[in-house]
Formats: structure tokens, C-alpha cells, sequence
């Protein structure tokens, strides 16, 4: 089979290339109706079809044989443990778990939080939620108690399931205090916690609120799988928007199992019994789908590491934990390679140790720059493909099918469109650009099965954000430009979202909390290149008229506010007093000029420019601060 056939069959023909990849999996009533629309007038997959995705991805496993097969691999250099679960005993934890949360009122449809580090429970939990047909939604654990309420409020769940800490390399991080800062600010009461405790942090639980996780699970009953629609939502995850409230984007069950499924052979070119190890965590898309769902579902091991790629204890984590387990495909984010680049750039760590399992590295979260990717591919001798995706989609929307035909790839793209994805390169006015030529990406509809079809209870968001520019196309918010081959190569969002260590930030969020510091009277915050993290938040700001400050002061506690409100991971560890703040004659802020001009990029002024001089003060400022120039190993290489 072609990339070429595979590729042109799911775009001209959709329902049968789909309904083929359906029949893959075990349902429990088969989808007659493979592609419909709903009230909303968006296109679904398998409206008809019944299932359960823990039945998919543990108890059909047991039923054929894998019972005793390793589903899941935990080793937490921070905590010093390894532990493997067969998928027998996982599947007995999760049908145990979803018994105490049925005791708790968890029923079909209702949703239920899981705020946890990476540890195994985290997935028992999702698993366990997903067999009541009900929906999780996973909160990552280095966000703040503020962004937990927020999510708390939003999706209303009976339930949170947390731990009393998480491990960090320099530091313990407790829980339990956020969350229960968390059910404080919350306006949406009377709900139960379940808690882990760890012996690195036990928490203080309160009578009347928390369950402790041991004992609970010791009392219940196991519960048995629920059948849900195809259609019927498996989770909610919330991912950065432009303004400060999170967008739900809602998974269905079965397009997600189908698109899941297929990707682990496609793509990955995974079989069952495979090791597959995606070195993520499990608050992000990345995590649900390839350390929960996929791997399960194609019947895989998959890692569970708690850990960084440097620092616990070196710069050879990664490929210690792909020797031990005999890993076969790794995927991680670019920045992670950029922190192993820093610390041992000879990649003497890598000559340590037997990898000779591990066939591919993919690379995801933000763009592989090339020269990440050329040490890579020169120091491991291993196959290294970048795979574009969003938490909108929850799978790959370009990548490389190197279970079907690897094709060459190209430093600087992310190779071709997946199956399903017919995406068109369109300037301002929706009209389609020839090769070569940069505009917004759009992906023309129907979008292919896991995709959302609205955010949690806000369907108008949705159609505002995401199908309104063209008429018939679904906005990726990226930009970038296609070859004469088709490879696509994503040069950056078009909105005000980051991308900081692989983690999707929101600007505007930030702005929002440094405006409301009393000395403040305008910001703006902005993106700035990083060696390591890809980008790092920066805040410009000016002052009220009569107040004076110790700016560094200000500074450290702006940087704290963010820390509060968002969370460590926000990583806002830069705030600039400016005199102006370069603005069309409209009063629009330039923040994409600003970048440049921190960046040390050519830039163009543009004619509505209201205040050429602004631009000198901020190059003065950054250059003052240290901050202007091209910062980061390996951005700016020339487009072909
Ligand atoms: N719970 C609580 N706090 C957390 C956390 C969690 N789960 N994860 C991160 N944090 C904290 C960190 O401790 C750090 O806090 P600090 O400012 O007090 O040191 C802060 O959030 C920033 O974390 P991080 O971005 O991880 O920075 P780092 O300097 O500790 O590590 C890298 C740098 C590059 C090693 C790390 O960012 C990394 O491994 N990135 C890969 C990201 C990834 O897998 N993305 C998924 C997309 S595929
Ligand atoms: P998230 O939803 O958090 O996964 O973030 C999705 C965003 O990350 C995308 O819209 C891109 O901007 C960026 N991104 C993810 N993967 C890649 C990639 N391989 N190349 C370029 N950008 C990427």
C-alpha cells in the first residue's frame, strides 16, 4: 500500500475508508450510520454505534488472550519506582475504581476531574470513568488552584480525584492544598474528593469531603462497562484559548477509539505486545492519547514515567528508560531534546545504553526546528519524524505513515497530511495560495474521526473560532505554507497563543493578570524565542501616569501574580517597564512587530504605525534587559 492510495482513499471516499477502520474494533452494536450531522449541523462519525472505550482498550484484550500481557509500565526516577500492571490487574484497579466512583453518584454522562501527577492511578481513574460512560476531564498538574476552579465551574463534575502531592525534581508539590483552595473559590459546591496519598506528602483529609483512594478501593464493588454512543463525549480537555477562559474541547468516544486505533498502526507502525512510550504527562492531549488511549486500544505496553529528560538524575533518562523497557517508539517534544542537547551535546549518555528496540522518535507539541532534528537523526542514528497535531484534533493531522510507506522527510516540515485531513493553504480572503506561498492552514470539512465537534457546552465558541473565517473549513489557527511535494511546513500560530515547552499558553490570559496590577496601566505579552522552551512569556508593560516604582520589584511581583493565577508552568519570568507600546493609528497593540524586534528579526514598519519612536524605546529596553536577538538554537533557517 501507498501513502498516495491510502491517503486519496480517505478523502474521496470518507465513509468507507472510515467504516473499514471501524470494523477494527470490538463495538458492542456496530455503526450503520457512519457519517451524519447533528442539531448543530456538524458532521459526526458513528452516531449509531455502541461501545465502550475501557472495553476497548482492556477487558476485549483480557478476552483475547493478553491478560497477562504488560499494559502498563510505571518508573518514577523522582520516587525511585518501577511497578508494571498486567492488563488483567489494570483492568481489575479501573473496574474497582469506577465501583467507588459509582458509590460516589458517578453515572453515564457525568463528568469528573482528575487532578494528578504521573502516576498510574491516573490512568485507573480515566479508565475507570470511561467504563461508567462518563467523562473525565484532566487538569494538569502544574496549573494553578485559580485555573482548577475554573475548570471546576465549567464542566460541574460529582467528582475530583487527586493525590496529596506530585513529585518535581527540586521540590514536592502538594496537591491537596490547591485543591482544596480550589473547591473554595469554586462556585460549584457539594462535590466529593477521592485522594491518593503518597508517602512523600500525605495530605490532611477533610472529614465530609475526601475519600481516601486505598480505603475506598478496598470497599467497592468492581463495576462493569457501560454502553455509550459513538457520539457520546469520553472527556473534556481544556486547552489555551486567546482570552482567559479555557475551551473544553469535548472527545467523542468513537471516532476518538477509531482515529486512535488506526494511528497506532498507520502511523506509528505499532503492533500488539509493542512497547510504546510517549514521554508526555497525562494533563495533555498528547498524554490521553498516546500514554492512556491509543497504546491500550491496539493492545501495546505503555510507560508511565514521572520524570524529566534531564535532571532525574541525567541527560541519558531517555535513553535509560528505552533500554530497560526495550522501547520501541518514542515520542516527546522537541524541547525536550533541546534540554538533553544543553547538557550533553556529544550525546555520550546515548553510546551508555542498549536502544537497539527503539525503530522511531516522533516529535510533536511545537516545530521540530532543524537543527534539534538533524542531531537527533545524527547522534541516535534512529528515524525522527515531526507529527503536527492540536488538542482539537487529539491525533496527528500531518505526519509520516511509516506503517505504510515512510515517505523522505524534510527538516523543518511536518511531512504530509494524514488520512482525513484535506488541508488547503488560504490567504485573508479564503482563496487557496499555490506552494511555497504562507498563509493560514485550514482543513476543509468533513474533519476526520476524534476531531472535535464543539466545546463543552458552548457550541457558539466553537462555530465563532473555528468554522467562521472560510465558509466550509475548520481554522487550525497555524500558519504555514505547503511544497510542490505537499509537505507542509507550520511556521506558527496566526492568534495570540504560545507554544512554552510544548505547552499551549494563552497571551491574553496573561495580560489579563499583569493589567490588573495596580501600577499598571497598559501591557502586552509576547512570545520571545528560547533556546530550550521554544518560547517564553514576556510582559511589556506601562506604568500609570504618577507612579514610581522599583521596577525590578514590580517585575518579581508580576512574575508572582502570573505563578499564582495560571500556575509554575506559565514560566513568565520577564516583566519590562516601556515608556510606549507601538500602536496602529486604531490602537491596536503590534504585537507581532514587538516579537520581531525582540527577535531580532528583519521587520517592516508598517504604514498605520501611530508611534514610529515607541519602536527605539523597546529595542532599547530589551537590548538593556539582555532580551533582544535571535535567542534560540535554530529558528531561522531559510524556507526552500
Ligand atoms: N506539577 C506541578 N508543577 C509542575 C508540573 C506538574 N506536573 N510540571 C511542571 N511543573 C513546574 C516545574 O516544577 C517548574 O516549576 P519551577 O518554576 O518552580 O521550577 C515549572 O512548572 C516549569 O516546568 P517545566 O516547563 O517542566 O520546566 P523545567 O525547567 O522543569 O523543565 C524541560 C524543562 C524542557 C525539561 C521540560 O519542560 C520538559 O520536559 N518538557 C517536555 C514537555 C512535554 O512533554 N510536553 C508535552 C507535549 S508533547
Ligand atoms: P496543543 O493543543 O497544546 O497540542 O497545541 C497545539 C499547537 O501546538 C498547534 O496549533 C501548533 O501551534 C503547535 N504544534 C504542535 N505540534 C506541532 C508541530 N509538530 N509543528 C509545529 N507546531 C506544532
Amino acid at each position: 500500500m501507498s501513502y498516495l492510495s491510502e491517503y486519496t482513499e480517505s478523502i474521496e471516499h470518507p465513509e468507507t475508508f472510515w467504516a473499514e477502520k471501524a470494523d477494527d474494533l470490538p463495538w458492542y452494536r456496530p455503526p450503520q450510520t457512519i457519517l451524519s450531522r447533528d442539531e448543530n449541523g456538524i458532521d459526526r462519525w458513528f452516531a449509531d454505534g455502541e461501545m465502550n472505550t475501557a472495553y476497548m482498550a482492556l477487558d476485549y484484550h483480557i478476552e483475547q488472550g493478553r491478560g497477562d500481557q504488560a499494559a502498563v509500565i510505571y518508573d518514577s526516577p523522582v520516587t525511585e519506582t518501577r511497578l508494571t500492571l498486567s492488563y488483567s490487574e489494570l483492568r481489575d484497579q479501573v473496574a474497582r475504581f469506577a465501583g467507588v466512583l459509582r458509590q460516589q453518584g458517578v453515572e453515564r454522562g457525568d463528568r469528573v476531574i482528575i487532578y494528578m501527577p504521573m502516576v498510574p492511578e491516573a490512568l485507573v481513574a480515566m479508565l475507570a470513568v470511561a467504563r461508567l460512560g462518563a467523562v473525565h476531564s484532566v487538569v494538569f498538574g502544574g496549573f494553578s488552584s485559580r485555573e482548577l476552579a475554573v475548570r471546576i465551574e465549567d464542566a460541574e463534575p460529582k467528582v475530583v480525584v487527586s493525590a496529596s502531592c506530585g513529585v518535581e525534581v527540586k521540590r514536592i508539590v502538594e496537591y491537596k492544598p490547591m485543591l482544596d483552595e480550589a473547591l473554595r473559590l469554586s462556585t460549584h459546591k457539594s462535590l466529593r474528593s477521592v485522594v491518593l496519598q503518597r508517602p512523600e506528602a500525605p495530605a490532611q483529609l477533610i472529614d465530609g469531603q475526601d475519600i481516601d483512594w486505598k480505603d475506598a478501593m478496598a470497599a467497592a464493588e468492581p463495576a462493569d462497562c457501560v454502553p455509550v454512543k459513538g457520539t457520546d463525549p469520553l472527556y473534556v480537555l481544556y486547552t489555551s484559548g486567546t482570552t482567559g477562559k479555557p475551551k473544553g474541547v469535548q472527545r467523542d468516544n468513537g471516532g476518538h477509539a477509531v482515529a486512535l486505533k488506526y494511528s497506532m498502526k498507520a502511523i506509528y507502525d505499532m503492533s500488539p505486545g509493542d512497547v510504546f512510550w510517549a514521554a508526555s504527562d497525562v494533563g495533555w492531549v498528547v498524554g490521553h492519547s498516546y500514554i492512556v488511549y491509543a497504546p491500550l486500544l491496539a493492545g501495546c505496553t505503555t510507560v508511565v514515567y514521572e520524570g524529566k529528560p534531564v535532571r532525574t538524575p541525567d541527560a541519558g533518562a531517555f535513553w535509560r528508560v528505552c533500554a530497560d523497557y526495550r522501547v520501541k517508539v518514542l515520542f516527546a517534544a522537541p524541547t525536550a531534546f533541546r534540554a538533553i542537547i544543553k547538557e550533553d551535546a556529544q550525546a555520550l549518555e546515548f553510546g551508555k545504553y542498549d536502544t537497539s528496540a527503539l525503530q522511531t522518535i516522533f516529535m510533536a507539541g511545537e516545530r521540530l526546528d532543524p537543527p534539534t532534528y538533524e542531531w537527533t537523526v545524527e547522534k541516535t542514528g534512529k528515524t525522527v519524524v515531526d507529527h503536527w497535531w492540536q488538542t482539537e484534533t487529539g491525533w496527528a493531522i500531518c505526519g509520516n505513515l511509516m506503517g505504510i510507506e515512510a515517505k523522505p522527510t524534510k527538516p523543518g516540515s511536518s511531512t504530509l497530511p494524514m488520512p482525513g485531513y484535506d488541508i488547503r493553504i488560504l490567504d485573508a480572503e479564503g482563496h487557496q495560495l499555490p506552494p511555497g506561498e504562507q498563509g493560514s492552514i485550514a482543513i476543509k470539512l468533513p474533519l476526520p474521526p476524534s476531531c472535535l465537534a464543539t466545546l463543552w457546552r458552548d457550541f457558539a465558541r466553537f462555530r465563532d473560532g473555528y468554522l467562521s473565517d472560510v465558509p466550509g473549513y475548520y481554522t487550525t489557527g497555524d500558519g504555514g505554507y505547503m511544497d510542490e511535494e505537499g509537505y507542509v511546513f507550520i511556521m506558527g500560530r496566526t492568534d495570540d497563543v504560545i507554544n512554552v515547552a510544548g505547552h499551549r499558553l494563552s497571551t491574553g490570559e496573561m495580560e489579563e493578570i499583569v493589567a490588573a496590577h495596580p501600577a499598571v496601566a497598559e501591557c502586552v505579552v509576547i512570545g520571545l524565542k528560547d533556546p530550550i522552551k521554544g518560547q517564553a512569556p514576556t510582559g511589556l508593560v506601562i506604568l500609570k501616569d504618577g507612579i514610581e516604582v522599583d521596577e525590578k520589584l514590580l517585575e518579581q511581583e508580576l512574575i508572582a501574580m502570573v505563578r499564582k493565577q495560571i500556575g509554575p508552568i506559565a514560566c513568565f519570568n520577564h516583566a519590562l517597564v516601556v515608556q510606549r507600546l507601538p500602536k496602529t493609528r486604531s490602537g491596536k497593540i503590534l504585537r507581532k512587530l514587538i516579537r520581531q524586534i525582540a527577535d531580532g528579526e528583519e521587520y517592516a514598519v508598517p504604514s498605520t504605525i501611530d508611534d514610529v519612536e515607541s519602536l527605539s524605546d523597546i529595542e532599547s529596553t530589551m537590548r538593556l534587559h539582555g532580551l533582544q536577538g535571535p535567542a534560540a538554537v535554530g529558528h531561522e533557517e531559510k524556507r526552500p
